[in-house]
């Protein structure tokens, strides 16, 4: 459950982590603020040690301001988890597709996870960050010809996922690499779960994976390709899934097409399970913590490995949102409002959309504080819109708050995954900066974009500046 301050109803303190014991933090994906949120002397919002006001002082707002503190603890627990509860080799790899950047996965690497990358772009980030081909899983549903080649070249581990890629990166890899190229293989499980429909991925009718009728071709397939070494299996139901019973099925399923590929001669050592541990974003939200996901799932597999005898694979869990959703809040300043009598109070912030898209495309739901007001008694209900161009930019729906004005700073919480990572320049307006705050230090990990970053690719031809010279 979560464990948030329920004696302080009335004030942006409900919102805060109980914390009984510093050397057993609770899990972060069941709070709504990170870790180190506590309330100052002057009733404003501190992270990490750091003030958020000054903060959007400093560094001016929209702000992502994420907790290096909360992030590697839920590295700490995925990683504990497993070596506490599974009986064989296991490794966490962090879905960048999360919020790949440099300094995320620097932390992210130094507490020892590998990476899943889904594209060239993310590839690329993870070898900038200084991490180990060898940690590395390339997924994706449809590499070009062109990421299968810097994959092989850099070394990395390849998760296929169709037919075309299969027979376009076997000729790329007896040419471009002396040794066979490490490839998992991605099927479609034909698992349901309850999350919203844009992010299950395990139900049959997917686009992502091998069909579970072709793949016994394409274990014989694989066994014959000599530039080719299948090192195991790999599967993913979905995303924001708080139930455990579709994780532990699937963990059966794919032990039995484990078993299954021995028949082809291809001992495969490797189960990779996918990610999809779900978060608090509102306080009825209930997941499971980090430990009790991966203690369900590693006895799921040790079960199924028991009734097909097999021996434990090496088991790879990918979560992304459940290691950085819940270290990372959004800092705004309110500006203007607007009353619609009997119907709607508005007040817009300074962002929207474009640095959050997940409630105008999932109706995602989040919790606001203001966070120069924490103690002021909650009398409003307001909506709190965007700033962009677009009627169905709003951030919170009827959010609870103390009376606002402008200037004040809100804070919508848990925004550390898939806000910065799915973040556009809609209205040509310049992405975020994001901080990183530990112990009172900030330090900036992405800059704002400024006008002028706007303009950096656009490209005005010739004859549109001078067009009487052609
Ligand atoms: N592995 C694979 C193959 C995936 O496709 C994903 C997420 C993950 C791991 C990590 O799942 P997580 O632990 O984060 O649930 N943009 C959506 C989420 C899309 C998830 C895509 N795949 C959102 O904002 O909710």
């Amino acid at each position: 459950m979560l464990s948030i301050d329920r004696s302080s109803q009335n004030s942006g303190h409900r919102y805060l982590p109980q914390i009984d014991n510093e050397d057993a933090p609770p899990s972060p994906n069941q709070q709504l603020l990170p870790l180190t949120a506590k309330v100052n002397s002057n009733d404003n919002l501190e992270i990490g040690g750091c003030e958020i006001k000054l903060l959007v002082e400093r560094y001016d707002s929209p702000l992502y301001i994420l907790d290096e503190k909360t992030l590697r603890t839920a590295c700490r627990q995925y990683r504990d988890g497993f070596a506490k509860y599974y009986g064989g080799e296991s490794q966490v790899i962090y879905a960048s597709k999360a919020w790949s950047c440099l300094a995320v996965c620097s932390i992210v690497n130094s507490e020892g996870l590998g990476f899943d990358v889904v594209s060239g772009g993310e590839l690329y980030t993870t070898l900038q960050a200084g991490v180990e081909s060898e940690n590395i899983y390339f997924h994706g549903n449809n590499k070009s010809a062109s990421e299968l080649e810097f994959a092989v070249e850099t070394g990395c581990q390849i998760i296929i996922d169709n037919w075309l890629e299969l027979k376009t990166l076997t000729p790329i890899a007896s040419e471009k690499s002396n040794t066979p190229v490490k490839i998992l293989l991605r099927l479609t499980p034909g698992i349901e779960c309850h999350t919203h429909e844009y992010i299950r991925t395990g139900h049959l009718d997917s686009k992502f994976g091998f069909d579970p009728n072709q793949i016994e071709e394409v274990f014989a397939f694989v066994s014959q390709q000599p530039s080719l070494e299948c090192i195991g299996l790999h599967a993913h139901i979905g995303s924001q899934i708080f139930e455990r019973q579709p994780h532990q099925d699937l963990a059966d399923v794919l032990v039995q097409w484990l078993k299954k590929a021995q028949g082809y001669g291809l001992p495969m050592t490797i189960l990779n399970v996918g990610g999809g541990l779900g978060i608090c974003y509102t306080e009825s939200d209930d997941p499971p913590s980090i430990t009790e996901w991966v203690k369900a799932v590693s006895e799921a597999v040790e079960t199924a490995c028991d009734r097909h005898q097999l021996p434990l694979p090496k088991l790879i869990a990918e979560p992304g949102r459940s290691l950085i959703g819940s270290a990372c809040v959004t800092a705004y300043t309110v500006g203007s409002s607007k009353e619609v009598p009997e119907i709607r109070q508005y007040i817009t912030v300074d962002g929207g959309m474009s640095d959050n898209p997940r409630p105008i495309t999932y109706q995602s739901v989040y919790r606001t504080v203001i966070a120069n007001k924490m103690s002021a008694p909650l009398t409003e209900t307001v909506t709190v819109a965007g700033k962009h161009c677009e009627s169905g930019d709003v951030v919170i729906k009827d959010a609870t708050l103390p009376k606002t004005e402008p200037g004040d700073i809100l804070v919508v919480m848990a925004t550390g995954a898939y806000n910065y990572s799915m973040a556009s320049n809609y209205n040509r307006i310049g992405r975020p900066a994001a901080v990183l705050v530990n112990k009172g230090e900030a330090n900036l990990i992405i800059e704002r974009e400024t006008y002028q970053n706007l303009l950096e690719r656009d490209r005005l031809p010739e004859r549109l500046i001078n067009p009487t010279s052609h």
